[in-house]
């Protein structure tokens, strides 16, 4: 099977981190670059946490290029109250050696994708803040990444930080809007997929809870906090188990058969509602007439990616 070459846009916290290490440690997957966006804490600790996370897979020297602090427009928004204060279930694990690039990571998108034109698949799991900015650069960046996965926004289901919206696309609803209109082959993953296939319970944890490597104990202490906010606040809807809304996208580019079910629509993104910024509005039944420009991902395979998980944890 041919290397498959990867981009990964991330604010690095909780699950981001396990969407890193199906990237750097799945078979025939080549992780090009990690570009790094404020999102889920402030871009520092994002950064500090994408080349730890490179460190623990044994990966360090893949380079790691920091991007936008903020949204295109209005203050950063962080969400340090799912993951923990260090968004890695407050271990605060050593800086690793590795340091960041000092090429800005939207100069560094287009760079790669000049470079790997036609192969390279970018997969987003940060507000879109950084595609954007690579956008105003070279606006025939469409034309040049093979396949742009987004893992954002819903599908007529309920956000996880305000009601109509998802957190990814809320941070920067403006950046959504301008990567969704752009003309991306665009693969997207909601928010509702991760909290259904997405979700695993306590009990369908339990084959990785006893792997007992390394890798299953970093897995379960960056995704802790997460959990534990899942369980007990009302916001994380009462789920004893873990969503994992980046690393399934992840494992749906490395392995597309994950994909059950999945159809194409026009997906736009509502930026000036008073209660619905950040909503994306998948036009399911056509009615406005715009061409589709997303595959919206409606089911997947879950036993399959837990199968997946299994062995990426289990190494
Ligand atoms: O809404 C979930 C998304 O927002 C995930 O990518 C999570 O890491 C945060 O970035
Ligand atoms: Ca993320």
């Amino acid at each position: 099977m041919a290397v498959q070459r990867f981009l990964i846009d991330t604010d690095t916290a909780g699950d981001d981190v396990t969407s890193l290490l199906f990237g750097l440690l799945w078979p025939n997957s080549s992780v090009e670059a990690i570009t790094v966006c404020a999102g889920n804490l402030h871009l520092e600790q994002c950064v500090e946490n994408a080349l730890y996370t490179l460190e623990v897979a044994g990966k360090a020297g893949i380079p790691v290029y920091p991007g936008a602090s903020k949204p295109l427009v209005g203050k950063l928004v962080t969400a340090a109250y799912v993951h923990g204060e260090d968004g890695m279930g407050n271990s605060f694990f050593p800086k690793a050696r590795q340091r960041p690039e000092s090429l800005f990571a939207p100069t560094a998108i287009v760079e790669l994708a000049n470079r790997w034109a036609g192969e390279l698949q970018i997969i987003a799991q940060a507000p879109l803040t950084n595609l954007a900015l690579a956008l105003a650069q070279d606006p025939n960046l469409p034309h040049k990444v093979k396949k742009l996965w987004i893992m954002g926004g819903t599908n007529h289901a309920l956000g996880n930080i305000t009601p109509a919206a998802e957190f990814n696309f809320y941070v920067d609803p403006e950046a959504a809007k301008e990567v969704l209109q752009a003309g991306f082959e665009v693969v997207l993953s909601p928010w509702d997929l991760a909290v259904s296939d997405g979700f695993l319970t306590r009990e369908e944890l339990e084959p990785i809870l006893s792997l007992d490597t390394s890798l299953s104990r970093f897995y379960l202490a960056v995704n802790r906090a997460a959990w534990e906010f899942n369980r007990s606040h009302p916001e994380g809807g009462g789920l004893d188990g873990i969503t994992h809304p980046d690393s399934l996208t992840m494992a749906m580019a490395l392995q597309p058969e994950l994909i059950g079910q999945s159809s194409r629509h026009h997906v736009d993104v509502e930026c000036c509602g008073e209660l619905t910024r950040g909503y994306s509005l998948v036009d399911r039944l056509g009615i406005l007439g715009r061409p589709a420009n997303a595959e919206v991902v409606l089911r997947a395979d879950k036993m399959a990616f837990r199968e997946m998980l299994i062995k990426l944890l289990g190494r």
